[in-house]
């Protein structure tokens, strides 16, 4: 909604900025991101569940780590579900308080586990019994106590990608539905572990919404099946996964799913005596993903026997997803000039590789030299960034509240050497 051309010839526009001014200014690849987009859409899951319940909206710092865009959710109130020390660090940075954040990940170090006690971070998503037993044992050590909860594994089909899909039986994530009581009943014994919730997250880029109704179901089972046992689970983690329009998909709103997500809770509470829980989400791509863009330089235009380039300034090391998902992103020139001849392109960064390619068969009105958007890449596109091809790292700017700001700087070659050299 903030991303607009205006102007005659069009120019596309974030709101205020001008982004081929950008483009001149800061150069080439850029990302650029909406402040007042990620508010929105960082709202819209707040108000969706404004007064039905207790509930905590955990941005996942995965889709877009910059500890300035951290702080813009910090400031809105979001708290976070994080993956390794290395984002505990950046929420940190960002000013937010760790108690706020909520540790998932299956490979969890001794080192990670110290340091995010240490911290004082919100819980643990506990993703295996080794796992489980691991905390114990660091939280003992430590003399402090560790919250946790179980990521349970539904065994529900997200309908996505199989490489974002994360709910089923094959895949590396969380306990199983069989396995869950006894890993409850050692945390519920154990001195050093106190059982905060459940935790389930079935996927990613999710367009149809069944799959999470069908998740609760099996996890309301299963808080039945425990508390037969005694034990008792005050709070649910019903993670993220809410997808995105990158091309022509209809996702669901929050506003259309969480309430009613809530209203399936508080009837089961209600039916079974229970106190209605307090409830967390986790949504990533739905928070920035259409939030970005990425700018790039077209530098070639060149034809083989039947197909034509654009060969431009970004890379799949700047953007990954089209070579590891074949994902579809939007793609346009910043300036829209009539009579401007066209062609069908492939539009491919310098990488040497075949799978170094942004956008296929997109009809461009382009020139060399002239900068194009690549759309909805504000999730999952810079924090998926390498420096493959010894490639640094774009810059990135965030436009908010009027301003435009540099939030992070073009990584250089001496940042990319530093950690070979002086040994
Ligand atoms: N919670 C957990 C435990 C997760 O594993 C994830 C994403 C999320 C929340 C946030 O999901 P979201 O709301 O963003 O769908 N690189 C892939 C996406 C990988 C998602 C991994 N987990 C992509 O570019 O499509």
């Amino acid at each position: 909604r903030h991303l607009q051309f205006l102007g005659s010839p069009a120019k596309l526009h974030i709101e205020h900025a001008d982004l081929q001014s950008l483009a001149t200014q800061f150069g080439t690849p850029l990302y650029v991101y909406s402040g007042a987009e990620i508010r929105d859409a960082f709202q819209s899951y707040a108000q969706a569940c404004k007064g039905l319940a207790e509930v905590t909206i955990c941005y996942a710092v995965k889709a877009n780590s910059n500890i300035h865009i951290l702080k813009l959710l910090a400031d809105e109130g979001a708290g976070f579900d994080i993956v390794s020390a290395g984002e505990l660090a950046r929420i940190i940075a960002a000013g937010a308080s760790p108690a706020k954040a909520v540790f998932a990940g299956v490979g969890k170090t001794v080192e990670e586990i110290t340091y995010a006690l240490n911290q004082g971070v919100g819980c643990f998503n506990v993703e295996s019994e080794q796992e489980m037993h691991r905390i114990a044992e660091v939280a003992e050590k430590l003399g402090k106590p560790a919250k946790v909860s179980l990521r349970v594994n539904p065994d529900v089909d997200a309908k996505t990608h199989p490489y974002i899909s994360t709910g089923l039986k094959e895949n590396k994530f969380g306990i199983s539905m069989q396995l869950a009581p006894r890993v409850y009943a050692f945390a519920n014994a154990h001195p050093f572990l106190q059982v905060h919730g459940i935790d389930c997250h079935i996927g990613s880029q999710l367009t149809d919404a069944s799959p999470y109704f069908d998740a609760l179901d099996r996890v309301l089972a299963l808080l039945d099946q425990l508390a037969t046992q005694g034990i008792h689970i005050h709070h649910l983690d019903l993670g993220g996964g809410i997808g995105i329009r990158y091309r022509d998909e209809t996702p669901p709103k929050p506003a259309d799913v969480l309430p009613k997500l809530i209203e399936k809770i508080r009837h089961w509470a209600a039916q079974s005596g229970r106190a209605m829980p307090s409830l967390s989400f986790e949504p990533g791509r739905s928070i920035v993903g259409n939030a970005g863009v990425l700018l790039t330089q077209v530098e070639f235009l060149k034809q083989n026997e039947d197909k034509n380039f654009a060969i431009v300034d970004a890379a799949m090391n700047d953007l990954m997803r089209p070579a590891m998902y074949e994902a579809f992103h939007g793609v346009t020139p910043l300036i829209i000039e009539q009579d401007k001849p066209s062609a069908v392109y492939d539009v491919v960064g310098p990488v040497c590789e075949s799978g170094d390619w942004l956008a296929r068969n997109r009809e461009l009105a382009v020139a060399p030299g002239d900068v194009l958007a690549i759309l909805s890449a504000g999730a999952y596109g810079q924090t998926m960034a390498s420096n493959y091809n010894s490639r640094g790292r774009a810059a990135e700017i965030l436009i908010d509240k009027g301003q435009v700001r540099l939030i992070r700087k073009r990584e250089t070659i001496e940042d990319q050497l530093r950690c070979e050299q002086n040994l």
